[in-house]
């Protein structure tokens, strides 16, 4: 019997490069932009992704060595539990880009989280959305991945979160040393909290069509980062969430202005000339535009409180070449 799952895409609202330092948090929104894995247990191991263009066994390949890597934790995870992994086929689909240029989504984390989705499916263990997001993070840790790991969280909740990083460094540590069961278990010191928005707006997304790769980025910005810049950050992330819970239109407006200006700040590799021109949309309009993620490229958000606004927003996207990816009304 096949079972089917899928994760979400995930874009960051404020709350980006702070959030790499342990303690700081971030707020990110979940992406109805799916990847879907289908799986049944098989004669002998099989992967494919449509991403690539041929399938693989277990041995390790260049263009799998993710969906490997979280196979062989998710093998260590099963035997915690005394279940051994029999030989099954996984099939992915639905990769998060268009013409061989990636939307920015998250895409890495979210074939992590639906990897682990799938092999639980085919053993029908049910999962929480935290054991999940441990287990996502396990992955990456050990890989030697330099995130926040806000990206695997915001996918394995699948909701707006407030996210809170833990000290990485240590959990990392911890992996080479311990067991699985016995890392897993620990209270690692993040934090995730599901935001309920008590106010209505549209989220919309600009695609710059400008790919862009978090890791140099994060290489190229983090020597920039100062106490200032991390405190300014957390008053306003808090700010933000606080907003979203009580509704408060201009507070929430406010403290993603703010937040969208320590990123101009920080270093000028974030707010690429399309960025900007995305931002600079929003002038005069009852919305807030911002760079989402590393910048650079990728995507940029925008919460709108009017539906004229909106309208004229998208159209002066287009007019900057930054095409509308994706739209809902919360
Ligand atoms: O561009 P993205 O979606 O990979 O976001 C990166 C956000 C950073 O804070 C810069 C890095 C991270 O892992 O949190
Ligand atoms: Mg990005």
């Amino acid at each position: 019997m096949t079972k089917t799952v899928r994760t979400c895409g995930k874009l960051y609202l404020a709350g980006e490069y702070s959030v790499l330092t342990t303690g700081q948090g971030a707020i990110l929104k979940n992406i109805s932009i799916y990847m879907t894995g289908e799986i049944h247990f098989s004669e002998c191991y099989q992967l494919f992704s449509d991403m690539f263009d041929h399938a693989v066994d277990l041995t390790p390949d260049d263009d799998y060595h993710l969906i490997q890597d979280t196979v062989a934790v998710m093998d260590e995870f099963l035997q915690s539990r005394s279940i051994s992994l029999r030989p099954f086929s996984l099939t992915i689909t639905g990769k998060m880009e268009r013409d061989g240029k990636k939307f920015g989504l998250g895409s890495s984390g979210s074939v992590v989280v639906l990897t682990i989705r799938a092999i639980t499916a085919l053993y029908g263990l049910a999962l929480s959305a935290d054991e999940t997001f441990k287990l996502a993070a396990y992955v990456l840790l050990k890989r030697g991945d330099n995130g926040s790991m806000g990206d695997v969280a915001c996918i394995a909740y699948e909701d707006l979160i407030y996210y809170q990083s833990f000290d990485r460094q240590k959990i990392a540590e911890q992996i080479n040393e311990s067991p699985l069961k016995q890392v897993i278990a620990q209270d690692w010191g993040y934090v995730i909290r599901r935001i309920q928005p008590q106010l209505t707006f549209d989220f919309l997304v600009g695609w710059t069509k400008e790919p862009a790769i978090s890791r140099d980025l994060i290489n190229q910005v983090t020597s920039a980062i100062s106490s200032s810049f991390l405190a300014q950050t957390q008053e306003d992330v808090l700010r933000l969430e606080k907003a979203l819970l009580a509704g408060e239109k201009e507070i929430l407006k406010e403290s993603l202005e703010k937040v969208s200006h320590l990123l101009m700040e920080l270093s000028p590799a974030i707010y690429n000339e399309k960025l900007r021109a995305l931002k600079r949309a929003s002038q005069g309009l009852d919305c807030v535009a911002k760079s989402s993620g590393a910048g650079g490229g990728d995507c940029g958000i925008a919460l709108s409180f009017d539906s004229q606004a909106s309208e004229i927003l998208v159209e002066r996207w287009q007019v900057a070449g930054i095409e509308l990816l994706y739209r809902e009304k919360l």
